[in-house]
């Protein structure tokens, strides 16, 4: 049987990008996924079902940093399916972000990217786990980065957007424990998404430099991240709560 039949997962931040991926690859083990963007989320959607055959995958429109959109996201989902299993946080300000010094971040552009990247998840884990208590269980998966772990400079708002996740999934994970919730952080390195790849030219030193460093010297691709999603979704990782999982290729090792 897949892995799993008879969930229903939400995924935000997944009308592309590596959260398209993951949706796709939940819908692939017989989860109903429905994904949230605040892109046009109806193409997202229907990539999705056009590469799975017989998937059920919703688009919802939704910014995430916006806590009665959150809320309306998992009540449309309740409505829709009737239960909620897995909530994946994957939706952040990320590619769009150009390096920048301290001094040239913004105050705007430091609260959107908090605003986002931990509101955002605070805002969606906060709506699902009434829904998840009273089922008797469920599971949250926050996409945090390896940026905070190895104090990536230059994105100084991202990596402490990100450090906060895994702040807060290790709370949360003791919090809800008696809910028999797990929330856990996926911690990817440097990964060609669609948004990295477009702007291919000005990361390539980066990218370099970061396949250097690996003990595995090759780019990460989202694919390389499926397969820790999937354990974290699936039953095989119900004795696991409160961790940071890193798939980086052996970046940095912990
Ligand atoms: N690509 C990488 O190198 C890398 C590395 C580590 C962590 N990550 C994390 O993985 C996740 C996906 O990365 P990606 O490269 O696909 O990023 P991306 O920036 O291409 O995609 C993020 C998605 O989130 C959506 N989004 C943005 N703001 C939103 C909001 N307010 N509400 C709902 N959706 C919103 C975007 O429209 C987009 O579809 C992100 O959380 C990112 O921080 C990425």
């Amino acid at each position: 049987m897949a892995r799993l039949e008879g969930r229903v997962a939400i995924v935000t931040g997944a009308a592309q990008g590596i959260g398209w991926h993951y949706a796709r690859a939940m819908a692939e083990e017989g989860a109903k996924v429905a994904i949230a963007d605040v892109l046009d989320c109806g193409p997202g959607a229907d990539r999705i079902a056009r590469a799975v055959q017989g998937a059920t995958v919703v688009p919802h429109c939704c910014d995430v940093s916006d806590q009665d959109q959150a809320a309306g996201l998992v009540k449309a989902t309740m409505d829709r399916f009737g239960r909620l299993d897995v909530l994946v946080n994957n939706a952040a300000v990320f590619a769009s972000l150009a390096p920048k010094r301290i001094e040239e971040i913004d105050v705007e552009e430091w609260d959107r990217v908090m605003a986002v990247n931990l509101r955002g998840v605070f805002l969606c884990a906060r709506a699902a786990v009434p829904v998840m208590r009273a089922q008797g269980g469920g599971k949250i998966i926050n996409i945090a980065s390896d940026t905070p772990l190895k104090g990536v400079p230059m994105m100084l708002h991202y990596v402490s957007s990100k450090g906060g996740v895994i702040g807060l999934t290790r709370a949360l994970a003791r919090e809800l424990g008696d809910d028999n919730i797990a929330v856990n952080a996926l911690c990817p390195g440097l990964t060609l998404s669609e948004g990295v790849a477009a702007t291919l030219e000005s990361r390539a030193d980066n990218l370099a430099r970061v396949r250097g460093a690996r003990a595995l010297k090759r780019d990460q691709v989202p694919e390389d991240l499926v397969g820790a999603m999937l354990f974290l979704a699936s039953s095989d990782s119900d004795f696991v709560t409160g961790q940071s999982i890193v798939v980086n290729g052996g970046d940095s090792l912990h």
